[in-house]
C-alpha cells in the first residue's frame, strides 16, 4: 500500500518508515524537519513540507497517490503544552483539521493517529482499558483527544476510517538499535538516564518519591518502538473492515523510575549521580495499559516486553550516536 507517512522524519514515524517498507509497503515521508531528521529516512521518497499546508499534501496525495495516512508529526511536550496551549491547538488541532480536509478532497479515507495514554488523564482504574472516561489534564492530551473526535465525527460521514493508537511509553530504538530517539530538549525519561550514564549530563533528577507506589517514584508502561509500530500495520490492515477503531498499546507491565535508572546502570555498566527532587506537575502515579483489546482484535503481541531489551536498543542508539543524528 502506498502510505504517506506525516511526521515519518520523527521518532516514531521514522521506526514506521522502516518497517512499512521492509513490510513490501511504499510509504513516502512528509515532513517539515522542525523536529525530525532528514539522517532517519532511507531509500523512500521523501516530501519536505508543513502538514498545515493543504496544497501541498493535496498535490502530494495525489502525486504519489497515497492510499493510506499515517499522522505522527505533533508537538509531544506535556509542560511547554501548559505554557503554550494556542500553538499546541493550532499544531496539533487546527493543522491535523487541514490534513484531514485534503485527504477528504483527494478521496483517502484511511487515516492511522498517534494518539496517547494523556487522553485518560488521572484515571482511577488501573490497567487503563480503551472506555475509561477521556478526561485529558493538560493542553497536550486534549488536543489528540480533539483529533480522535474529529476523527469520529469524520467518520460518521462514510468518508473516513481511522485507527487512533493510544501509546503508552513509546521507548527503545528501531532496526537493531540503529533508529532512535533525539528530542531537543529531550524530555523523556530513558534517553535522559542513558545521558547521565554517558556522561552527558550531571546527574539525573527523580520527579518524586514520595508516591503511593513500591519504591515511591512513578510507574510507567515502556513498550518498544517496534512493537508499537507493529500495531500500526496491523490497525491499517483492520481499516480495510472497519472504520472506527481506538487501542491502547501497551506491555501491561509498570516499572517505576528507580527501576528505570537501575536497568540502566546495569546495562551501561555507568555509575552516575541521582538527585531526588520533587513532583513534576501533572505526573499521575501510575499508567498502565489493558492493551487486550489490541492482542483481541488484531492479534497484537509484543517481541520485546522486557525492559532490559529495551534499554539494550537505546543504549546502543545513543553510543552509535552521542551527539544524536547530526553528530
Ligand atoms: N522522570 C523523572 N526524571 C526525568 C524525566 C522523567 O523522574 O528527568 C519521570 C517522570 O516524572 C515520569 C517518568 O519519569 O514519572 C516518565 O516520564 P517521561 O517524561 O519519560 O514520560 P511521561 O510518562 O511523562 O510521558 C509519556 C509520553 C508523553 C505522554 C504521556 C502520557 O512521553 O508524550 O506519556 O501520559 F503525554
Amino acid at each position: 500500500m502506498r502510505v504517506l507517512v506525516c511526521g515519518g522524519a520523527g521518532y516514531i514515524g521514522s521506526n514506521m518508515t522502516a518497517m512499512l517498507a521492509s513490510d513490501g509497503h511504499q510509504p513516502v515521508v512528509f515532513d517539515n524537519l522542525s523536529k525530525g531528521h532528514r539522517e532517519a529516512v532511507h531509500n523512500v521518497q521523501f516530501v519536505l513540507g508543513d502538514f498545515g499546508d493543504f496544497n501541498v499534501i493535496l498535490e502530494t496525495l495525489q502525486k504519489y497517490s497515497i492510499e493510506a495516512v499515517m499522522h505522527f508529526a505533533a508537538f509531544i511536550e506535556v509542560g511547554e503544552s501548559v505554557q503554550q496551549p494556542l500553538r499546541y491547538y493550532e499544531n496539533n488541532v487546527s493543522k491535523t483539521r487541514t490534513l484531514l480536509a485534503a485527504m477528504e478532497k483527494a478521496g483517502v479515507s484511511k487515516f492511522v493517529f498517534s494518539s496517547t495514554a494523556a487522553v485518560y488523564g488521572m484515571p482511577d482504574t488501573i490497567p487503563i482499558t480503551e472506555d475509561v472516561a477521556k478526561a485529558p489534564i493538560n493542553p497536550y492530551g486534549e488536543t489528540k483527544w480533539a483529533v480522535e473526535r474529529m476523527c469520529h465525527f469524520l467518520a460518521q460521514t462514510g468518508r473516513m476510517r481511522y485507527a487512533a493508537l493510544r501509546y503508552f511509553n513509546a521507548c527503545g530504538a528501531g532496526g537493531n538499535g540503529t533508529i532512535g530517539e533525539d528530542h531537543h530538549p529531550e524530555s523523556h525519561l530513558i534517553p535522559l538516564v542513558i545521558q547521565a550514564a554517558m556522561g552527558k549530563r550531571d546527574n539525573i533528577k527523580i520527579f518524586g518519591t514520595d508516591y503511593p507506589t513500591d519504591d515511591g517514584t512513578c510507574v510507567r508502561d515502556y513498550v518498544h518502538i517496534e512493537d508499537l509500530c507493529k500495531a500500526h500495520l496491523l490497525a491499517l490492515k483492520k481499516l480495510d473492515a472497519e472504520s472506527e477503531l481506538a487501542y491502547n498499546l501497551g506491555n501491561g507491565t509498570g516499572y517505576s523510575v528507580r527501576q528505570v535508572i537501575d536497568t540502566i546502570r546495569k546495562i551501561s555498566g555507568k555509575n552516575f549521580k541521582v538527585v531526588e527532587t520533587d513532583r513534576r506537575p501533572g505526573d499521575p502515579p501510575v499508567l498502565t495499559a489493558d492493551a487486550s483489546r489490541a492482542s483481541a482484535e488484531l492479534g497484537w503481541t509484543t517481541d520485546y516486553p522486557e525492559l532490559e531489551t529495551i534499554v539494550e536498543s537505546a543504549w546502543k542508539f545513543h553510543n552509535d550516536h552521542p551527539n544524536g543524528y547530526g553528530g
